[in-house]
């Protein structure tokens, strides 16, 4: 079945985050993580046979939704996963949020790594634990741990959770089997509870590169590592406010769903119904997408690289590229940019000044627009 994704729905009138903060203004927004596309054919189908039912009552998870999640995960990730692990959350942040109250005690050190979506930098302080930072790095035109940098921090920071990002938002990396395994070490090591956010995990766009969840690497891992995913990114269906916690270890589950008791509400059955739909029938929907994606990523680093002052590394999963303004001499980067028509999100919010992030999440002929107004900024700026 062929799918439209050069003609998305128009969203300049419409209630989206993203459209509305420039509704009077021409700036082409290319900032929060959406996508301008509609959801999947099946996953609308669903959504309309719910409604059509007519009666929106309390719902609780059914089996069949279980077995699409773990029949989709199986047949995606080739991670085998029980029913009884999954806990249903409302958001990935909140799941987050709650890893981090069971990082030991307040005041205790959450490690992560900058440049990173931000709501992951303020998780540890708004429950009352310390961000510990360990900035990636740039080798060789990749962006990678600072082994050695982490080695030296570690001998003065203590830390009880590692929050992982997997694929890495916002530099598009899909830690490979031996980054993860040397991070799994370090938690062995140090005895952490690991907590990845893989919502990303369904948006592996460079067909060279391979998802591999943390907690698949082995048994010991598993029980300390609590995988948070769901289908908001890869179905773009983000608002419908349904995710889920995978956790193993039993006595770490019980826990976790016992720090958000009476604070968190169930998932709404709309989300319920969508994420069924999306993990059941929602494949050749992405199967066309990551190919698009991936088309638009190509002309980003076509593009980008080719003017003075910026850069960008290749996209391996994410429709985001992180764009690296250092050389333009622009105080804001993301200033400069959105006076020239294209609103981009700050790197300074992700952790590293210098640096913009662009949603490549549309149609080519409003990237290429973008990518249009980006080249002739850079090179007035240039120019004058
Ligand atoms: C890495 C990451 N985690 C979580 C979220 C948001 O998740 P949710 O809307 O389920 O809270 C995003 C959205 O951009 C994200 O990029």
């Amino acid at each position: 079945m062929p799918f439209d994704f050069d003609t998305p729905p128009d969203r300049s009138q419409s209630d989206s985050i993203k459209w509305r903060r420039y509704a009077n203004q021409d700036v082409l927004p290319l900032w929060v993580a959406d996508m301008d596309f509609a959801a999947p054919p099946a996953v609308l189908a669903a959504l309309q046979e719910r409604i059509a039912h007519g009666v929106l009552g309390y719902a609780h998870p059914w089996p069949s939704l279980l077995d699409a999640v773990v029949e989709g995960i199986a047949r995606d990730h080739a991670w085998h996963i029980e029913k009884e692990w999954i806990v249903w959350l409302p958001g990935v942040v909140q799941g987050f949020n709650l890893a981090c109250r069971l990082a030991g005690e307040p005041g205790d050190g959450v490690l992560t790594f900058p440049p990173i979506y931000p709501p992951m930098l303020l998780a540890p302080d708004n429950q009352q634990r310390r961000l510990v930072r360990s900035n990636l790095v740039l080798a060789g035109g990749r962006w990678e741990y600072d082994w050695d940098g982490l080695d030296a921090l570690l001998e003065t920071q203590r830390a009880r959770l590692l929050l992982l990002c997997n694929p890495h938002n916002p530099v598009g990396r899909t830690w490979s089997r031996e980054e993860l395994t040397r991070l799994a070490w370090h938690a062995e090591k140090h005895d952490w509870l690991i907590c990845s956010d893989d919502i990303h995990c369904g948006l592996v766009i460079d067909p060279t590169q391979r998802y591999v969840p943390i907690a698949s690497l082995d048994e010991a891992v598993a029980q300390r590592t609590i995988t948070l995913m769901a289908p908001s990114k890869t179905w773009n269906i983000p608002a419908l406010s349904s995710a889920f916690a995978i956790i193993p270890n039993a006595s770490l589950r019980k826990q976790y769903v016992a720090a958000g008791r009476g604070l968190l509400p169930d998932v709404n059955v709309l989300g319920l119904t969508a994420t069924e739909a999306a993990y059941r029938s929602g494949a050749p929907w992405r199967d066309a997408l990551l190919p698009y994606l991936l088309g638009n990523a190509r002309r980003v680093q076509e593009v980008i690289n080719a003017l003075p002052g910026l850069s960008c590394t290749a996209v391996e999963a994410t429709y985001l590229a992180w764009i690296d303004c250092r050389s333009l001499n622009q105080a804001s980067p993301q200033k400069f940019f959105e006076q020239h028509g294209v609103g981009l999100s700050d790197g300074r919010d992700f952790g590293m000044d210098g640096f913009v992030r662009l949603n490549f999440g549309c149609s080519r002929e409003l990237l290429e627009e973008a990518l249009r107004r980006i080249s002739l900024a850079v090179l007035a700026a240039q120019a004058g």
